[in-house]
C-alpha cells in the first residue's frame, strides 16, 4: 500500500455482485437485470456477500437526450433506470453502471469524454452505487488524466459511487489508480476458457504490493458457470480469490446448476477473498505444472495456501511450510476449504491430491 491510495470505506473488502457482459453481452434489458436480482436472492448469493447488479455495455440509446444527457435504449429500459435502481435497492442490493472514457464505447454507443460531470451527477441522481468505466474509443487521451476527472466528477456528485477503473492494464493501472478509483483492470478480457484463465494469472504474480482495502487489482470478471470444467471453476474461483480479486459472477442466475451455485457460494473460499487483511496472494512456486500461492490473513497465526495443476493428470503435491511463514518445527493446523474439513495437524510439510486443472485450497494454521 502506498501514500494516497484511497481509503474511504467504499470498498474495503473486494466488490461481489453480478456483471451482465460476460454471459449476456449487449443484449441485456430490464426484465434480465430483474429476474438476476431476484435470483441473487433465492439463491442465496446476496447472503454470500453478492451485493452489486451491474449492467455493463448497452443499455443506453444510440444518442443523448436534448439537454445532453445520457438516456436508456427505451426498448430495453421502459422504465428508466431510476426506477430499475428502485426495484434492485428494495431487493438489499446495489446497482452499478457502466460508461466509457472515450467517444464511444465499446458497442459504438454514446460515451463520456466531455460529459463526466454531467453523468456522474446522473448516475448520483438515479441512486447508481457503482460505475465501470470502460477505455475504448480514447485515442490520444492519457488514461491518468481522464481516470482523475471521473474520480472528481464522482466527488462532485456527493454520492457514494465505487469507481471501477477498465484500462486493461496497458498503462500498468496498479501504478496510479489506487489514488483514484477503488478496481481497476489489470488485463484483457477474460474468456470463458481455461488458457484465458491461466494466462491472467500469470499476468497477476507480481501485482500483490499494489492492493489493499478500497484499492484492488482486478483480473475480470468471473467465467464460473460459462462452460469451464467444474474443476476449472472451482480453480478459477478459487485464485482469483487468492487474488483478492473483485468477484463479480457473470453467468446466468436464474439458471445456474446447483454445483455452480455451490462453488460461488463457498463460504470458506469467499471468506479468503474476503479477508479483512485484504492481502493479495504471492506466487511461491510454479514450475509449470504446479503453482503455489499464498496469502496472509486477518489472523496472523494463518494463511491460505492454493495449489494449483495446470497439468493434465491428477497430482500429489507436497508443500514445505519452512519459508511460508512456518518454521520447520511448527505443528501446523491444516483445514480443506473446498471440503470444509479438518485434515488434522502437520510439520513441515503438507501433501494434497489435486486434480488436472484443479485448485485446492489450505488455511493452515500455527498453533
Ligand atoms: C470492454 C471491457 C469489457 C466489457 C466490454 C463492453 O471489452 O473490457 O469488460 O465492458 O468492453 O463492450
Amino acid at each position: 500500500m502506498g501514500i494516497g491510495k484511497l481509503s474511504d470505506g467504499l470498498a474495503p473488502t473486494p466488490p461481489m455482485g453480478w456483471n451482465s457482459w460476460n454471459r449476456f453481452g449487449a443484449k441485456i434489458d430490464e426484465r434480465l437485470v430483474i429476474e438476476t436480482a431476484e435470483a441473487l436472492v433465492e439463491t442465496g448469493m446476496r447472503d454470500a456477500g453478492y451485493r452489486y447488479v451491474v449492467i455493463d455495455d448497452g443499455w443506453m440509446a444510440p444518442e443523448r437526450d436534448r439537454s445532453g444527457d445520457l438516456v436508456a435504449d427505451p426498448a430495453k429500459f421502459p422504465g428508466g433506470i431510476a426506477t430499475l435502481a428502485n426495484t434492485i435497492h428494495a431487493l438489499g442490493l446495489r446497482f452499478g453502471i457502466y460508461t466509457d472514457a472515450g467517444t464511444k464505447t465499446c458497442q459504438g454507443l454514446p460515451a463520456s469524454l466531455g460529459y463526466e460531470f454531467r453523468d456522474a451527477r446522473r448516475f448520483a441522481q438515479w441512486g447508481v452505487d457503482y460505475v465501470k468505466v470502460d477505455w475504448c474509443h480514447t485515442d490520444g487521451l492519457s488514461p491518468r488524466a481522464c481516470y482523475a476527472k471521473w474520480a472528481m466528477a464522482i466527488h462532485a456528485a456527493r454520492r457514494p459511487i465505487v469507481l471501477s477503473i477498465c484500462e486493461w492494464g496497458r498503462a500498468r493501472p496498479w501504478e496510479w489508480a489506487g489514488t483514484l478509483g477503488h478496481l481497476w483492470r489489470t488485463c484483457w478480457d477474460i474468456q470463458p476458457e481455461w488458457s484465458s484463465v491461466t494466462t491472467i494469472l500469470d499476468r497477476q504474480a507480481d501485482l500483490h504490493a499494489y492492493s489493499g482495502p478500497d484499492h484492488w487489482n482486478d483480473p475480470d470478471m468471473l467465467e464460473v458457470g460459462n462452460g469451464l470444467s467444474p474443476s476449472e471453476d472451482r480453480a478459477h474461483f478459487a485464485l482469483w480469490a487468492m487474488l483478492a480479486a473483485p468477484l463479480m459472477a457473470g453467468n446466468d442466475l436464474r439458471q445456474m446448476s446447483d454445483d455452480v451455485r455451490a462453488i460461488l457460494t463457498a463460504p470458506e473460499i469467499v471468506a479468503i477473498d474476503q479477508d479483512a487483511r485484504g492481502m493479495q496472494a504471492r506466487r511461491v512456486r510454479s514450475d509449470g505444472e504446479i503453482d503455489i500461492w499464498v496469502r496472509g490473513l486477518v489472523d496472523a497465526r494463518a494463511f491460505a495456501i492454493t495449489l494449483l495443476n495446470r497439468g493434465p493428470q491428477e497430482r500429489e503435491v507436497r508443500v514445505g511450510l519452512n519459508g511460508l511463514g512456518f518454521a520447520a518445527t511448527d505443528v501446523v493446523r491444516v483445514r480443506d476449504l473446498w471440503q470444509r474439513s479438518d485434515v488434522g495437524e502437520r510439520r513441515g510439510e503438507v501433501v494434497t491430491t489435486v486434480a488436472s486443472h484443479g485448485a485446492a485450497v489450505l488455511r493452515v494454521e500455527r498453533y
